[in-house]
């Protein structure tokens, strides 16, 4: 693979870096690492990329990779730049034959969304969006569940994602991702709800197979000097009939990462909390509570598949973010053997994509609108 940012000076291209290595079906074999040309050439060497695959702009990187024999060429590659800095890249590498794992949100847009899936479609490439809670076991086995009945019909969602370390002004104190996460040039339309509001969409859909239909969105702007949205709140209505609210913040001071989620049906509810990613809690109507616990021999083959340890054994972040890459590559490696991959396999496509584009656009329209419930757009 080839990876488009994730210098000494980014945040997630590292955690990127050691999830494709979890399991050995993975090579870093080139990168344009970042878009300051020293660090791009210290980054590569540090990885010990060969000196002629180090390269300091993307553009160079697609062209040259596609120019080399078969054998020696990359198959895919990964984005993990600014949001403003997805769709270009995104939309050469797929045009140079390069399937894609990329970052969320997708896009800039909801446009260049729809244009990426367009040659998605045309190509038949492969693209994964690295919406990394969707690889928890625990995650899976809900999702199981849920499609089995287990709690009867999806009545009520509740999903949180507080987080506090936008609660002081720190775009503007040397915070570099700070920087371009508030700047609307950079980030798109919205702040919180873009960063962190699309990963609790995607959980609550991913989890529950429901589709946000309507929604009434309200965003706010908490630090005063900020250019986007830093905290919003969201009551959401979905097609197979549940209800739900979504909450995303980055002013809630003292948070680090709590996205928790809690779904409720006829029979019984769920809770899954990401700082406790190795629980899955069932709440029944009449009975006591149970504890579902990863590596257990109880579980669903969704979530066995998903786990590496046994009981007792801590996995969390990594290991999901591991469990997208390796779903990823044994689809790839089933698309050029010929085969239909196994039907554990899944990771998120060019659609959630799409949809997460559509859900900024949607919650941001909506906030700015005096019509109670706002229609989910695509
Ligand atoms: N899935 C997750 O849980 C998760 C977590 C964090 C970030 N993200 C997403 O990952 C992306 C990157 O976020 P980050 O926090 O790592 O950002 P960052 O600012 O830490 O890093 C961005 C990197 O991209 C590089 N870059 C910028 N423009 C470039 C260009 N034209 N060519 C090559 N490299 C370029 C920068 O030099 C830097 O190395 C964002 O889209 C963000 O939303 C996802």
């Amino acid at each position: 693979m080839g990876m488009i940012g994730g210098g000494k000076d980014a945040f997630i291209g590292a955690v990127h870096r050691i999830a494709l290595n979890m399991d050995g079906l993975i090579e870093l074999s080139c990168g344009a690492l970042s878009h300051n040309a020293t660090l791009a050439i210290e980054s590569g060497n540090e990885l010990f990329l060969e000196q002629d695959r180090i390269y300091t702009n993307y553009e160079e990187m697609i062209t040259k990779e596609s120019q080399l024999p078969e054998d020696k060429r990359i198959h895919f590659v990964t984005i993990v730049t600014p949001n403003f800095v997805h769709f270009e890249p995104a939309m050469m590498a797929l045009e140079h034959g390069f399937h894609v794992v990329i970052e969320k949100p997708m896009t800039f847009t909801l446009e260049q969304a729809k244009l990426l899936k367009q040659k998605v479609d045309e190509t038949g490439l492969l693209l994964c969006l690295t919406h990394t809670y969707s690889g928890y076991p625990m995650v899976r086995q809900a999702r199981k569940m849920v499609a089995d009945g287990a709690l009867g019909s999806i009545r009520k969602v509740f999903v949180e994602y507080p987080q506090g370390w936008l609660s002081r002004l720190s775009e503007k104190e040397g915070n570099a991702q700070a920087a371009w996460r508030t700047d609307p040039a950079k980030s798109g339309k919205s702040g919180s709800m873009g960063d962190i509001g699309t990963h609790a969409a995607h959980l609550a859909e991913f989890i529950t197979g429901q589709k946000i239909a309507q929604l009434c969105a309200s965003l706010n702007t908490v630090v005063p000097g900020r250019m986007l949205d830093d905290d919003g709140g969201i009551l959401l209505r979905f097609d197979k009939g549940a209800t739900g609210v979504l909450i995303a913040s980055q002013v809630a001071a003292g948070e680090e990462n709590n996205l928790r989620i809690r779904i409720y049906g006829e029979k019984g509810g769920m809770e899954w909390c990401q700082q406790e990613p190795n629980t899955l809690l069932l709440k029944w109507l009449d009975e006591p509570m149970q504890v579902y616990r990863t590596g257990s021999g109880y579980l669903s083959d969704e979530a066995k598949y998903n786990s590496r340890v046994p009981a007792g054994h801590p996995e969390g972040y990594l290991e999901a973010f591991a469990n997208l890459y390796r779903n990823f590559a044994y689809a790839l490696s089933a698309k050029y053997k010929g085969e239909s991959p196994n039907p554990l396999i899944d990771f998120p496509s060019i659609d959630d994509g799409v949809r997460g584009m559509a859900f900024i656009e949607n919650v941001v329209a909506s906030s700015q609108s005096d019509k109670k419930w706002w229609d989910f757009v695509l």
